[in-house]
């Protein structure tokens, strides 16, 4: 007979395998960092690239990208501000559940070309992009510089991580000056660039702080990349849901980007489109925490948005 502990299992594929509040706020924040069992998705991706997933199978699919990843053990991690009824959905599952699909990686790997030095700006949950991107920069051993700004310290995510990578520089911004500098992203930013300390720029985050920081290093002569983030339905270039505006031509975020140049990005076309369901995504939204409180037992069961039609964004 034999003796010790028993093996592990191995986990099931999109399996939930651990799940955490990322920032100070704990769950009061909203913000949730999940990491899930996907061996085939985790063997190919790149910093900047993103999946789509699907909590059930009747559930629309949501774009996230991957904070981090490991090949060796067959999993891929993202953070994911809770928003609308998909995420309430998706941070209602526990460690040990699986999602219903994944499918990744999809869009560019992030390509920030040349040698020389980079300030990469995080702003919000877009920290989470910008994280891999940077420990991406600092391998290929460039000059790093990051700025991350949040509204305040409780919802701050990727410090630790951040710190321990061999940066030249991390500035810490908050609007209300509860940790690091009170201020926004585009003060160190605009510093850095008029200093000779940085030659390029990569930025994501809300779009409203990727259109200023975007013209902060323009205006100083920095060209900079934005990881852009308009809705998304398929993710693969089917549909025209993300379609944006870059230098007066259409291009889909999911294949072209979805980092484009900012110089040429129609941010005011970009902010309405990201605004147009509003309505639709309240409802949803409501409807499930209705049902939610009504306790059934299934997602769809608990929400009649699939009976009124009201999955599709496109
Ligand atoms: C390429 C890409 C990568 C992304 N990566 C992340 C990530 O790593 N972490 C994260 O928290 N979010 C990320 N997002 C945004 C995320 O996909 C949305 O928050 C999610 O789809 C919301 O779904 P929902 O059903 O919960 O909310 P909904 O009810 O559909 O929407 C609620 C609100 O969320 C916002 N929203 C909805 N869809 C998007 C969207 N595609 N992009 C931006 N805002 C949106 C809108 O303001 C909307 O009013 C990413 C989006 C894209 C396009
Ligand atoms: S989400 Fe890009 S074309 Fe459909």
């Amino acid at each position: 007979m034999q003796t010790g502990s028993p093996a592990r299992t191995a986990p099931k594929l999109y399996e939930i395998l651990s799940k955490r509040s990322p920032c100070r706020g704990g769950e009061a924040a909203g913000i949730i960092e999940m990491t899930i069992h996907a061996p085939r998705v985790a063997a190919k991706c790149h910093a900047g690239q993103f999946f789509m997933l699907r909590v059930d199978e009747r559930g629309e699919r949501v774009p996230f990208t991957f904070s981090d990843w490991s090949r060796d053990e067959g999993w891929i991690r993202f953070i994911f501000m809770v928003v609308g009824k998909t995420t309430s959905a998706l941070a209602a599952l526990e460690v040990g559940e699986c999602v219903h699909d994944l499918a990744g990686p999809l869009g560019k790997a992030t390509d920030v070309p040349g040698t020389g030095s980079v300030v990469v700006v995080g702003g919000g949950v877009g920290t989470a992009v910008a994280y891999p991107v940077a420990r991406s920069l600092c391998e290929a051993g460039r000059e790093v510089r990051v700025i991350v700004g949040a509204r305040t310290a409780d919802l701050l995510i990727l410090i630790d991580e951040l710190d321990a990578l061999p940066l030249a520089e991390l500035r810490v911004m908050t609007d209300d000056g509860t940790a690091g500098e009170q201020g926004l992203v585009t003060v160190p930013l605009a510093e850095m660039c008029t200093g000779g300390n940085a030659e390029q720029a990569f930025i994501v985050g809300p779009a409203i702080m990727m259109k200023f920081a975007a013209l902060t290093a323009v205006d100083a002569g920095v060209p900079a990349t934005v990881s852009l983030n308009p809705l998304m339905v398929d993710g693969t270039g089917m549909c025209g849901a993300c379609r944006v505006s870059v230098d007066g031509v259409t291009r889909f975020a999911c294949v072209d980007g979805p980092d484009f140049c900012a110089e040429g990005v129609d941010w005011d076309e970009l902010m309405s489109r990201q605004r147009f369901y509003l309505e639709e995504e309240r409802a949803s939204r409501e409807h499930w925490e209705r049902a939610e409180r009504a306790g059934r037992e299934r997602l769809h069961d608990r929400c009649d948005c699939f009976e009124q039609g009201g999955e599709s964004r496109a």
